[in-house]
């Protein structure tokens, strides 16, 4: 099987996963939590719960304890979109090439949406207790808790948000990186890790991995901004120039862009491959992140 059928049948694995925790279309709030699903299932790579699974299974985890916390971080994921697209943030009328959740549901019930997600993300993480109680688990709603909150993905959009309209410096802009966007990719591989038992050394290795990886892929966020199209990327380009934000590529340009994109996804595919456990398709699936096209 080449990698690429690999990795349809994989996005197909994890979609059924999370569909089974969204909820019922019902009762009085119903418009809600259309609302909700709705982000959900737009589409999107899957990335995070994916790399969280594989992770999970190179450390040798083998339970269904996994599935709570691939369907969480897909929710927060999503949540931070509809959230980050929403008139006083992104302004953006596109996501995952459908129109953004407030476009079809309206501003106010985009926000409720979000905060829908969040909440059920963390009421389906703590269902992991029905299947397992040990001190992993526990660990896990804590990591989950710090990288996607204000040590996390929220942090790094509170200064992305403050920093529009200001020539902010390279250090900054890592600052803003490496919270909005590697925190959850960290999360991601460290819950897969955690829950599988891996080691306190093994942990700190997966972490900087993770890092490495998110960093690379908000960098090539920016780059997809300006040179892709919406058919393609499925979301506005040009929306970080719209906003007045610096990017890497504002700051670097693109050719210095994309060479730190391939460095970084390097650094973090040397790391990998000093771990004693190996995961041929998560090591290619990481590869591939360098030159995505959406
Ligand atoms: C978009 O994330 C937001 C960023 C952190 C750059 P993805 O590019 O993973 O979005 P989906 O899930 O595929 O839609
Ligand atoms: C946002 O970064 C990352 C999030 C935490 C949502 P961007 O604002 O660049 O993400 P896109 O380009 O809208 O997906
Ligand atoms: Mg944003
Ligand atoms: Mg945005
Ligand atoms: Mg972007």
């Amino acid at each position: 099987m080449s990698f690429k059928e690999e990795l349809t049948n994989k996005v197909t694995e994890i979609e059924e996963i999370v569909y089974k925790y969204l909820p019922k279309e019902e009762g009085k709030q119903k418009t809600v939590i259309e609302a909700m699903n709705y982000s959900v299932k737009a589409g999107g790579k899957r990335l995070r719960p994916m790399i969280m699974l594989e992770t999970y299974r190179m450390f040798e985890g083998s339970s269904e304890v996994i599935e709570p916390f691939m369907a969480a971080i897909e929710m927060i994921h999503t949540y931070s979109l509809v959230h980050d697209d929403l008139p006083a943030m992104d302004n953006d009328e596109y996501r995952r090439g459908k129109k953004t959740t407030h476009a079809v549901y309206g501003e106010a019930m985009g926000i409720l949406a979000g905060d829908g997600l969040l909440n059920f993300a963390f009421e389906t993480a703590a269902k992991s207790f029905d299947i397992e109680v040990n001190q992993n688990v526990a660990k896990a709603i804590q990591i989950l808790g710090n990288k996607a909150g204000i040590y996390g993905m929220i942090g790094g959009q509170v200064v992305d948000i403050e920093s529009e309209n200001k020539a902010i410096d390279l250090d900054t802009l890592d600052f803003i990186h490496k919270l909005k966007t590697a925190a959850l990719i960290e999360c991601s591989m460290l819950i897969g890790a955690t829950l599988a038992g891996a080691s306190e050394d093994e942990k700190n290795c997966v972490e900087k991995i993770a890092n490495k990886v998110g960093l690379a892929f908000q960098i090539q966020d920016d780059i997809l901004d300006v040179t892709s199209s919406l058919e393609v990327l499925g979301k506005p380009i040009g929306s970080d120039d719209k906003n007045n934000k610096v990017t890497y590529v504002g700051i670097k340009g693109i050719d210095a862009a994309k060479a730190d994109v391939e460095r970084l996804t390097n650094e973090a595919i040397e790391l990998f491959d000093g771990l004693k456990y190996k995961n041929p398709f998560l090591r290619e699936l990481l590869i591939s992140l360098i030159g995505r096209e959406k």
